[in-house]
């Protein structure tokens, strides 16, 4: 058994070394190492430096190498908004939406997220655990180390429960690292609508205090939406989920401009997610409190509506990170390089801007930007090889992976080549 692993002579290193998300103009700063390797000891990173210098340090012997020659590395992909444990699908619902029908026309005729939850409360445990792992595998081939999960097709305790247990199973089998969200005000089921503020309170009095008790998430979520939930809906969840120690994130301002940048904002959320329709106010909130604004542009296309303003979001100061909001209904896709492609040609962020916004401030939308986002002395040892010799060529090669090798706590989990 080796002490670690050395992977030298890496044409660049992407470092994008820091303990916290870059915001605004930083996010250009990915810090390159040109002819660089990286010495890994355990699960975690030792050294970044002269393929020389490593080899004062240590013995050879004691170590695997690596030759990377050629290649890019970069820190592992973050993806920190996935909805990725549920029942069944909804391709028809897609199929109806490219003929011209709209995501809220389906929702409000009985489709949507309602349809996933029935699904979802047939489902075995076992039957999503399977479908989780699936999903998860075809994260890693795109470079993915770390994501975020979140419940939400249950809607009831049970099923709640379920998505978060399995969650934990798929944590403890896979070796991505999961970060689980509970998203309980999701919807209301069609017998619920306009009892809206009693699921809440059901959720608040029933079911958060046995996520609490067998520390099933770290966050919560809330969709706050027009005929969703309500903005004194959503304070009245967040309020209550921060007085029992859950960190937030939200869906806010996806559809309508409601005012959930805002929200985000004064609960001093980790981060405010989608932002399609957000306010040039709820944007200065969300930079003067720190909030991390995660743009899903999967979403937008797959709904066919207008990016999210990175650019505004951006030179405005703001920390952006990208997710893909992988989930069955409104973006049934986990591609990390059409994130990628959307970003660069229809977002306007830079190369940098984008692989910032996949790794450190990824991390940081999930509150780990200490622990994974970059490549430093300490840090968990979350990498991926490129194929080329160049970072630039991660969005030149466009909708293509360019991830060859993926290595998760010091081990390869992904080869290309060997599979
Ligand atoms: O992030 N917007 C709300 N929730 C999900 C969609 C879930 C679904 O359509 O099943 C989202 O897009
Ligand atoms: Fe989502």
């Amino acid at each position: 058994m080796k002490k670690g692993l050395i992977i030298k002579n890496a044409s660049q290193i992407v470092t994008m070394k820091g303990k916290e998300a870059k915001k605004g103009p930083e996010m250009n700063e990915i810090g390159i190492l040109e002819r660089a390797s990286i010495l890994i000891d355990g699960e975690k990173i030792v050294m970044v430096g002269a393929y020389e210098d490593i080899l004062e340090r240590v013995k050879i012997k004691d170590y695997d190498v690596i030759d990377a020659r050629g290649k890019t590395i970069t820190p592992g992909f973050v993806d920190p908004h996935t909805h990725l444990v549920f029942g069944g699908y909804r391709e028809d619902e897609y199929g109806w939406r490219l003929q011209g029908d709209s995501y809220v026309s389906i929702m409000e005729r009985g489709g949507g997220i309602v349809n996933s939850v029935s699904q979802t409360r047939e489902a075995t445990f076992e039957q999503l655990v399977k479908s989780g792992l699936k999903r998860l595998d075809s994260m890693v081939r795109f470079g993915v180390t770390t994501v975020e999960g979140k419940s939400g097709y249950g809607l009831d305790m049970e099923t709640e429960l379920k998505q978060l247990r399995v969650m934990k199973k798929l944590n403890e089998m896979h070796p991505l690292d999961i970060v689980p969200t509970f998203l309980g005000p999701h919807a209301v089921m069609p017998e619920d609508k306009g009892k809206e503020m009693a699921f809440i309170e059901y959720m608040i009095d029933k079911v958060l205090p046995i996520v609490k008790e067998e520390n099933l998430a770290e966050f919560v979520d809330i969709f706050t939406e027009k005929n969703v939930f309500e903005i004194e809906e959503s304070r009245k969840f967040l309020e209550k989920a921060r007085e029992m120690g859950f960190k937030i994130k939200m869906h806010a301002d996806e559809i309508v401009p409601l005012g959930g940048a805002e929200l985000a904002a004064e609960f001093g959320a980790t981060s405010a997610d989608h932002l399609l329709k957000v306010s040039d106010k709820g944007i200065e909130m969300m930079k003067k409190n720190g909030v991390v604004a995660t743009l899903l542009p999967l979403t937008a296309f797959s709904l066919k509506e207008e990016y999210a303003r990175a650019r505004d979001m951006i030179d405005n100061g703001l920390a952006v990170a990208l997710a893909t909001d992988m989930n069955p209904g409104s973006c049934f896709s986990e591609s990390i390089p059409l994130v990628i492609a959307l970003a660069t040609v229809y977002m306007n962020m830079t190369t940098e801007e984008t692989l910032c916004a996949l790794t450190l401030n990824a991390a940081a939308a999930i509150d780990r930007a200490d622990v994974v986002g970059s490549i430093e002395a300490g840090k968990q040892a979350d990498l991926i090889i490129h194929e080329f010799e160049s970072y630039r060529f991660i969005p030149y090669h466009f909708g293509v992976s360019t991830v060859e090798r993926v290595i998760k706590k010091g081990q390869l989990i992904y080869d290309r080549e060997g599979c």
